[in-house]
């Protein structure tokens, strides 16, 4: 090669090291592996019958299923259904994968997938809105496979109840999390006894 070349190639290389462009998580790419490895024995083309019609192989099919059930809302992981039912606890009657149906998705995965949704759920060259992640520490306290707290039931001071996970406890604050996803900030005082109880065993 002549210096000119070599100098030319070197100049390519470096800046192909050093352009390292933050790529987006793209869903045939970052996402359909993971939901084909764990899911497709009820949610691919190939399977009998895919379930809730839900064909995770299949971007197009996808896509177009993304908005029934909020199965996907962009930007609002916490609001759709896809992400909700992949942490429930594994044994919940409506988890998914369904108990002893194959593993769970991990941790990391599971993020994956929140951050996909976060970024506006890009398939097909298609992009919705951008939402947010969570803080990183109320990230922690996300009650994500093994890590997961049980759902109980909550009464408050009018004796009404709900069935929520306790996320966390901020001065006088429950953070709660309801069964659809939601998250819930409960004024303590407001508990019944019992329920400021279980609070105080937590600690
Ligand atoms: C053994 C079969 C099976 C496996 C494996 C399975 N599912 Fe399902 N899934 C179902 C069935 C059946 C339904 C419909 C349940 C119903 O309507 O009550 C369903 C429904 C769903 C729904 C709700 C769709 C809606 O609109 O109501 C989502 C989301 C979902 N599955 C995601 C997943 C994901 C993600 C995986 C892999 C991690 C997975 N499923 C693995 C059987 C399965």
């Amino acid at each position: 090669m002549k210096p000119r070349t070599i100098t030319a190639f070197i100049g390519i290389f470096l800046s192909g090291a050093v352009i390292q462009p933050v790529v987006a998580l793209d869903y045939k790419r970052d996402i359909m592996p993971i939901l084909v490895k764990k899911c497709s024995d009820c949610h691919s083309t190939d399977s009998k019958k895919a379930k809730a019609g839900l064909r995770f192989d299949d971007p197009v099919s996808f896509q177009k299923r993304m908005p029934k059930n909020d199965t996907v809302l962009p930007g609002d992981w916490d609001a759709s259904l896809l992400f909700i039912t992949i942490t429930r606890p594994h044994d919940s009657d409506d988890a998914m994968p369904p108990k002893g149906k194959g593993d769970s998705l991990s941790k990391d995965e599971i993020r994956t997938v929140q951050k996909w949704i976060t970024e506006g759920a890009p398939i097909n060259g298609d992009r919705g809105k951008r939402g947010k992640m969570p803080a990183e520490d109320a990230q922690d306290s996300l009650d994500l496979p093994g890590t997961k707290p049980k759902e109980q039931a909550w009464k408050n001071k009018a004796g009404k109840t709900i069935m929520a996970t306790l996320l966390k406890v901020e001065k006088d604050v429950a953070v709660l999390r309801l069964r659809g996803g939601r998250i819930y900030r409960y004024p303590i005082a407001n508990l019944s006894e019992e329920s400021q109880a279980m609070l105080k065993k937590k600690d």
